[in-house]
Order: C-alpha cells, then sequence, then structure tokens
C-alpha cells in the first residue's frame, strides 16, 4: 500500500508488569500519535536477549507486550505490529554498521556506561546494542521515533550510522528525528516519589479492582483532620487526579481548597476514575488469545520484512557485496 504519510518506528522491550505511569507518559502519547502516520511498532526481543536467557521468559514477555499495546488501543489493522527476529535483515544491517563505528564511539553510550559503573558485566550485544537500534530505524526510512527520553542518545547513534554509512557508500539512509513522549506529568507512585516498578509504588495497569484499589489506599497522606482545606499541590492522591478525574477536577479543587473532602474519599474517587478507564483495557486483554496476538505479529513481521528486504537489497549493492 502507498501512503503519502511519514515513517514512524518506535520499539519497545518487554520490560515487566506495566504501570498506569507507563500510560500516560509512553503508551497513550504513542497511541495519539501513531495514526498520523505509516507506523510500525517493533518488539525488540533480541534487544531483550541482551539482558533475559531465559526462553520461556522472553516467548511469554513478546506475547504479553503485543497485547499490552492491543488492549490499550491499538489497532494492529492501522500499524504493522511484529517482532524484530522475524526481520533478519535487522540484525545483517547492525554488523554493516558495526563495521562503520569505531569502538570509543560506542563506548560513549550511556545505558553501556550505566552497566559498566553498576559493575554488571557488558556483553558485547549490550555494546553494540546502538547499531541494533539504528538497523531497526534506519531499514524502514524511518522519519520519526517516539520514544521516552531515557532513549534520545539512541536516536541520535542513529543519525550517526546513517550520515557514517552515507558518507562512505553514497546517500542510502535518511536521518530520523526522536519524537520524546512525555505526559503532561510525571506520576507520583503510592509513596510520592515517581512512579516506577524498581520502586515498588506503582498501581498497575491491568491490575484486578482490588489491586487497584489496595495500591491507591497505600497513597502517603499527612495527618490533616477532617474538615480542614487540603494542600492540592503536595497531595499524592491529588496529583493522580489531574490525570484521571478530567471530569471532576473542578469539583475534587473546590472540595479540597473548602476542607470539605477528606482522604478517603478522595481515594475512593480515584479507584473509581482508575476502574473506569482501565476496565475495558482490562477486558479487552483478556479476550485476546495467545494464537490471535501470534498471528498477528506473524502477519506484521511478513508485511515489515516486504519492506526490509527490498531497502537491505539496496544497501548490499551500495556496499559492494552484490558481484
Ligand atoms: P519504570 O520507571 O517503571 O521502570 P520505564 O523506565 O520502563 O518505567 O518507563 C517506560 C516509559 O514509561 C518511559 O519512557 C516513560 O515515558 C514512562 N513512564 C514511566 N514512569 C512514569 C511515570 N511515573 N510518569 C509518567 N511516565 C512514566
Ligand atoms: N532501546 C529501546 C528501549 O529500551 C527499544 C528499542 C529497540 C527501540 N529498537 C528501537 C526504540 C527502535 C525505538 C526505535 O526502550
Amino acid at each position: 500500500m502507498l501512503s503519502s504519510k511519514k515513517r514512524l518506528l518506535t520499539g519497545i522491550q518487554s520490560s515487566g508488569v506495566l504501570h498506569v505511569g507507563n500510560y500516560m507518559g509512553a503508551l497513550k502519547p504513542f497511541l495519539e500519535l501513531y495514526e498520523d502516520y505509516d507506523s510500525l511498532l517493533m518488539i525488540a526481543d533480541y534487544h531483550a536477549l541482551t539482558s533475559l536467557k531465559n526462553p520461556k521468559e522472553l516467548a511469554r514477555n513478546t506475547l504479553d507486550v503485543a497485547k499490552d499495546y492491543i488492549a490499550v488501543g491499538l489497532d494492529p489493522k492501522k500499524a504493522i505490529l511484529f517482532k524484530q527476529s522475524d526481520v533478519p535483515e535487522h540484525t545483517e544491517l547492525a554488523w554493516i554498521f558495526n563495521c562503520l563505528v569505531t569502538v570509543p564511539f560506542l563506548m560513549q553510550s550511556h545505558a553501556y556506561k550505566d552497566k559498566v559503573a553498576k559493575g554488571l558485566e557488558a556483553n558485547a550485544g549490550l555494546f553494540t546494542y546502538p547499531m541494533l537500534m539504528a538497523s531497526d530505524i534506519l531499514l524502514y526510512d524511518t522519519a520519526v521515533v517516539p520514544v521516552g527520553e531515557d532513549q534520545r542518545q539512541h536516536i541520535e547513534y542513529a543519525r550517526e550510522a546513517a550520515s557514517k554509512f552515507n558518507t562512505a557508500f553514497g546517500q542510502t539512509f535518511i536521518e530520523p528525528k526522536e519524537r520524546i513522549l512525555e505526559s503532561s506529568a510525571t506520576l507520583p507512585g503510592t509513596d510520592g516519589k515517581k512512579m516506577s516498578k524498581s520502586y515498588n509504588n506503582t498501581i498497575p495497569l491491568f491490575g484486578t479492582d482490588d489491586e487497584v484499589r489496595a495500591a491507591v489506599m497505600k497513597i502517603v497522606t499527612d495527618s490533616t483532620p477532617a474538615g480542614t482545606p487540603l494542600n492540592t499541590e503536595t497531595d499524592v492522591t491529588f496529583a493522580l487526579h489531574t490525570q484521571f478525574s478530567q471530569n471532576d477536577i473542578a469539583d475534587l479543587t473546590n472540595r479540597y481548597r473548602e476542607g470539605n473532602i477528606g482522604y478517603k474519599e478522595s481515594k475512593d474517587i480515584l479507584v473509581q476514575n482508575i476502574l473506569s478507564l482501565i476496565t475495558p483495557m482490562r477486558e479487552k486483554r483478556e479476550a485476546l488469545s495467545d494464537d490471535e496476538v501470534r498471528n498477528i505479529i506473524k502477519e506484521g513481521g511478513e508485511r515489515a520484512r516486504v519492506i526490509a528486504s527490498a531497502k537491505m537489497i539496496e544497501v548490499r549493492k551500495n556496499i559492494g557485496v552484490t558481484v
């Protein structure tokens, strides 16, 4: 299908159970964007292999991440949803980029330096990770790459790979731009710090009613007595209302200021509003079978491969391996 839309590609490593912060900060902004482009969403299973060596878990994570995205609203007919390992051109092109960039250049990678600084063993895959990611992006003549702030450097690496290749072998790749996805706010977790799976302070996106309720009830509060005004600037529950309670926010603001709501009632309202957002997603997720998702990914891989293999014909010719 010929499209006049610009190409968009992003990749995701499955990194465990999603929380509502991930949804507001990454998934929702992606969903608002992808239909304006000719979009590909890639599950980066070969990238995940740099840290995960458990076949069952890797396979499970791949299906889960695809389910998560479909459940929150990604329409697989409106984007190519595929996994990296189904398109071997990615690893093939990564080799070629590895032959163009220097070791000191790759050593500047934050992701690599962080691992080394933590004393963790860095495998060679982790070291060359940015060149596999550059291949993911450049194979599809991608214009826009929506990512979180932490991935900005990786997109710079992709531009550098494109430019090095073009200089050495003639114009072949376009230089992509990052599009940093941000929610209007960083959601606080139940302890008031940034919500993060590493802090054990999350509200799960696909949790049961009871799990969501329990997480919200854990949110820290101060000891302001009932009947006294509550501070909308500092209250964690209120910060979450600004994301989940749009329809009630004017009323809640008044009631906070007038001292006419207590923390318990405020939390009850928050639970209701979170549940009304996530219940349909949860139901959609439960209705998706593994086989259905396998088929979607397989078909996506076939469509992606048509684009990638055409590009590789050009690449092979340009570097001189077509004799
Ligand atoms: P975690 O901190 O739970 O490990 P990740 O680092 O895997 O989350 O984040 C994946 C994406 O989700 C990030 O790029 C970011 O955009 C978004 N995100 C994570 N936590 C939050 C949060 N508390 N508020 C808003 N967005 C978030
Ligand atoms: N490195 C990205 C992350 O950890 C995942 C990723 C792999 C990616 N390939 C990509 C993101 C290509 C954007 C484009 O989040």
